[in-house]
């Protein structure tokens, strides 16, 4: 009795120092455990009397019960203290952003590409588009096959590009890939956007890159019609240029438009008098659009009879040389940080 009369005190003073998980478990061990005073006075138990037994029993239950809530107690403890220091450690400077800006001109800032494509993805979440990603390598059938591009079709000759060894993977050509998974996701009505890096085996020249942008659109839903199709590359339009702009639509051909179109707009230089930019027609060219082949819908999961929708591809890096000026499309991926320097913004 005298032993377990001091064992929740003594115990007590002991825990005021611990403040690890482990030193927590062998202080338990030492008082509770196996070769602890607890279990010596219940191996001794044996030569007592019936009477003492029960009372010295009960005792032994009440301290063991005693000292595994003050354990469990501590133990939270700890557990809290644990989190509370991994927070502190892991804070976030939100201060950065503003630091870096207050170093003005040595401060760092987005690719211009960047930049264009968040503008033009703001201007599109503002009419209710999801922003897609999608993966750049990419097998035949989100390449081509589900695109109404099969394997024998001239179509694939103008977009040669990167094979794997495997022979079944590729670098994705365009970013129509985007389309295909978008449908499989999703049930119609929908649209989103997609934009991203693509790639062909190009001979590259001021305007030509192995590595260059485009931005995919596509929506889908019931009696989606041309003049939808034109009201949002219209809106776009006029929001990128910061100023109203007249489009038409000439007959083009893509395998997943059905019909395709190439959307010109006004020359902006000249307002369509003709000038060298527009060399002399009036008009510029600028996305290729058109409405979703019912064959690409059926890849989708999405029956043609009852929904159908319009598609188009943007080439960024056209849209951001207009924006900037800039003549060779080769600087986009030149690494040299004179050009880049120039971009500084957020
Ligand atoms: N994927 C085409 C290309 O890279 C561009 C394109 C044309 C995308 C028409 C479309 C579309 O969504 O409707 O040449």
């Amino acid at each position: 009795m005298q032993i377990l009369d001091t064992l929740v005190q003594d115990f007590t003073a002991e825990l005021k120092n611990v403040n690890k998980t482990a030193d927590l478990l062998n202080l338990k061990a030492k008082y509770i455990g196996k070769q602890g005073p607890l279990s010596d006075v219940m191996k001794n138990l044996k030569s007592a009397s019936v009477e003492e037994k029960k009372i010295i029993g009960a005792k032994a239950n009440e301290v063991k019960n005693a000292i595994e809530s003050l354990v469990s107690e501590k133990m939270q403890e700890i557990e809290l203290a644990e989190i509370n220091s991994s927070l502190e450690k892991d804070r976030i400077d939100i201060s950065l952003t503003d630091s870096v800006l207050n170093k003005g001109l040595q401060s760092a800032g987005f690719h211009p590409v960047t930049l264009v494509t968040r503008e033009i993805e703001d201007i599109f979440i503002s009419m209710g588009f999801e922003v897609l990603d999608g993966p750049h390598i990419e097998d035949d059938y989100h390449n081509f096959e589900a695109l109404n591009i099969p394997d024998t079709h001239p179509a694939r000759d103008m977009q040669d590009t990167f094979w794997f060894a495997d022979k079944k993977h590729l670098l994705r050509t365009h970013t129509s890939t985007i389309q295909v998974r978008g449908m499989k996701e999703r049930k119609p009505p929908f649209r989103f956007v997609g934009p991203g890096k693509v790639f062909r085996c190009e001979r590259t020249d001021a305007s030509h890159e192995m590595v260059f942008h485009q931005l995919e659109g596509m929506m889908v839903g019931k009696d989606v019609s041309v003049g939808n199709l034109i009201y949002f590359m219209k809106t776009l339009l006029s929001e990128i240029f910061k100023k109203e702009v007249e489009v038409r639509l000439r007959p083009g051909f893509f395998p997943f438009v059905e019909p395709g179109f190439e959307l010109d707009i006004k020359c902006l230089i000249c307002s369509g008098k003709g000038c060298s930019v527009c060399k002399h027609v009036g008009w510029v060219e600028l996305l290729p659009c058109g409405m979703v082949h019912p064959n690409v819908l059926r890849h989708g999961g999405i029956d043609p009879e009852e929904y159908n929708g319009f598609a188009f591809g943007l080439g960024l890096d056209r849209l951001v040389m207009m924006k900037y000026g800039i003549d060779d499309i080769r600087h986009l991926h030149s690494g040299d940080l004179r050009f880049n320097q120039q971009f500084k913004s957020f």
